[in-house]
């Protein structure tokens, strides 16, 4: 048994997110986490929402509400649909906690101390109307280099040029309209990680087991110069970390607060604190996960995001980590992913395209999404949801080949023997075969979910499900009945264990059907099988079972095409 430290990058807290940011976190990390705990491992699975930065603040002013009321309704929003996603985490914190600005403050405190951070003036457009400063992509304005009216102030959309502000011209504010801006000075803290090259490209060179995606775009951001610019960790905001050097006042620095991205990774390690807060334990509970002095050099930390978060994590939150000179966990493995796309085009949050996840839950159980995305993760390249494609995997996949399993076996025994384990007949040359191929097919699951290759382990748990059913087709019961009772007895008891072996194995992708199968099988014993034989005469004969509700129904062509539709437009 291993202690597994698990987090998914967090998501920001404006607006609900679709179904390309679930499969690109918070989904599979989940399946990591269920399937580590399933094999008896001890897991702190932790996310939460990233509540900082402008868009929370312009978010919240939209929607005409304080912006602390209305990053805690969205937390409560966040939380309400990963609760119906069955994300399993431990706990779904804030990066807007008090542990958060605590922790984020240290770390700025120490990186001081360990010479790291440097204080800079700089110019800064300022609106006159907005009463603030403007980050760059909040000014409008036109391109000096195509003449586009609606560049922004860090690239124009149109041609692709990355502009500063005060190249625009007839500069706007993105927020307010207004013209009324002027340059004014500032002073911001810059975390130096220029001077953190090489102990980061040794550590990221050590890392020889990562993902190709990880450490491609780490290495590129390493060496392609920029990657490794010293970095503005403050910003003119008055939603934020206030800045200070641990307790202390930070003197010049009144009023601004640490820049969203720097605070956000921080929230990995103040989640584990309010998960301990929040169950009333004390602080050596959550720093045993954290600090490598107080437990932590036995655990085992993966991390999943996105691949826009990779830089993030190969490179800023490990330069704070290590720049603190302290002995805090750093990431053993981080499992990146490429984006999935809608039907022909990209999933977008501003233009509300694709399905978003209160949407997907109103129309179909987490099952059904969980097994498509997860069956068709982007892994290696791009994958692309289309409504044919979640059509025909949901009907064949799920209800023609599990779902069907489970109910022509439940089914037939209960018509044939009743509602209890039949017993009698002995196994044959078609049982000895499944087994010796399930238990071939389970390593090789085994070893995919390890190895968090989940396309791999969705191919794997297919295929098993696949191998019952053709057993199931060739044993044929309900012919072997008119000749040999026994017999057929016996190739049901089998079936009926499958169907709780399924239930287990199946449980990380699929977990309310997972209950479902396990309480139709009358048990709520979720011991891994390793020994299968074993694991397949668990139920023994005389054992009550019920057949089950429809455990997958089929999406019909009408409902396909009417969500199409539905969703092709605007979100509403
Ligand atoms: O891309 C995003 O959704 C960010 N909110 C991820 C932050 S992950 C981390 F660093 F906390
Ligand atoms: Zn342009």
């Amino acid at each position: 048994m291993a202690r597994h430290l698990i987090t998914s990058a967090i998501p920001y807290i404006n607006g609900i997110k679709h179904l390309g940011n679930l499969v690109g976190s918070q989904l599979p990390a989940d399946l990591y986490a269920r399937y580590l705990r399933a094999r008896g491992h001890e897991v702190m699975f932790l996310c939460a929402t990233d509540e900082h930065g402008t868009p929370a603040e312009l978010a919240a002013a939209k929607a005409g509400k304080p912006v602390a009321d209305y990053c805690a309704e969205m937390h409560g929003v966040q939380k309400a649909l990963s609760d119906g996603f069955r994300l399993s985490f431990d706990h779904f914190g804030r990066s807007s906690s008090q542990r958060n600005h605590r922790l984020t403050q240290h770390f700025a405190g120490k990186l001081a101390e360990a010479g790291l951070i440097e204080e800079v003036t700089e110019k800064q457009v300022y609106s006159n109307a907005d009463g603030r400063f403007l980050p760059d992509r909040y000014i409008e304005g036109t391109c000096p280099n195509c003449g586009y009216d609606k560049a922004r102030g860090d690239q124009c959309e149109n041609c692709t040029k990355q502009l500063d502000p005060t190249d625009l011209i007839n500069p706007r504010s993105a927020i307010s309209g207004s013209t009324d801006l002027e340059v004014r000075e500032t002073r911001h803290l810059y975390l130096r990680q220029s001077k953190m090259r090489d102990t980061l490209q040794k550590w990221i060179d050590s890392k020889t087991d990562w993902p190709v995606l990880t450490t491609s775009i780490a290495k590129k951001w390493l060496n392609d110069g920029d990657g490794l610019q010293d970095r503005g960790i403050t910003r003119d905001l008055d939603w934020g970390v206030p800045v200070k050097k641990g307790d202390a006042p930070w003197p010049g620095m009144e009023g601004k607060v640490f820049y969203v991205w720097f605070d956000a990774p921080i929230e990995y390690i103040a989640c584990a604190a309010e998960w301990a807060d929040a169950r009333g334990l004390d602080e050596a509970a959550w720093r045993r996960w954290w600090r490598t002095d107080e437990g932590a050099d036995d655990v085992r930390y993966t991390q999943f995001m996105g691949k826009d978060n990779v830089p993030f994590h190969t490179l800023s939150f490990p330069a704070t980590i290590m720049g603190s000179g302290e002995p805090w966990k750093l990431v053993d493995f981080i499992k990146s992913f490429n984006y999935l796309n809608y039907d022909g085009g990209q999933f977008s949050t501003s233009q509300g395209r694709g399905v978003f996840m209160d949407q997907a839950l109103s129309i179909l159980p987490a099952d059904y999404w969980r097994w498509w995305l997860l069956s068709h993760a982007p892994e290696n390249s791009d994958s692309e949801f289309t409504w044919e494609n979640f059509q025909a995997s949901v009907n064949k996949d799920l209800a023609d080949v599990l779902g069907n399993f489970v109910s022509r076996v439940t089914k037939f025994c209960r018509s044939k023997f009743g509602e209890a384990v039949p017993e009698g007949g002995e196994t044959g040359a078609q049982e000895t075969a499944l087994i010796a191929e399930l238990s071939t097919r389970l390593a090789a699951y085994n070893a995919h979910m390890g190895a968090i290759d989940i396309r791999k382990a969705a191919a794997e748990l297919r295929a098993i499900w696949v191998a019952g059913n053709e057993y199931l087709q060739a044993a044929a019961p309900w012919s072997v009945i008119k000749t040999d009772p026994d017999r057929a007895a016996a190739q049901v008891r089998l079936s009926l264990n499958l169907i709780r072996v399924y239930a287990i194995l199946s449980r990380p992708f699929i977990p309310d059907a997972a209950a479902a199968m396990m309480a139709a099988m009358g048990c709520d014993d979720w011991g891994w099988p390793d020994d299968l034989p074993g694991a397949l005469a668990h139920l023994a004969p005389g054992h009550a079972f019920s057949v089950p509700e429809v455990t997958f129904r089929k999406i019909t062509d009408e409902e396909r095409a009417s969500w199409q539709v539905q969703f092709s437009g605007q979100r509403g």
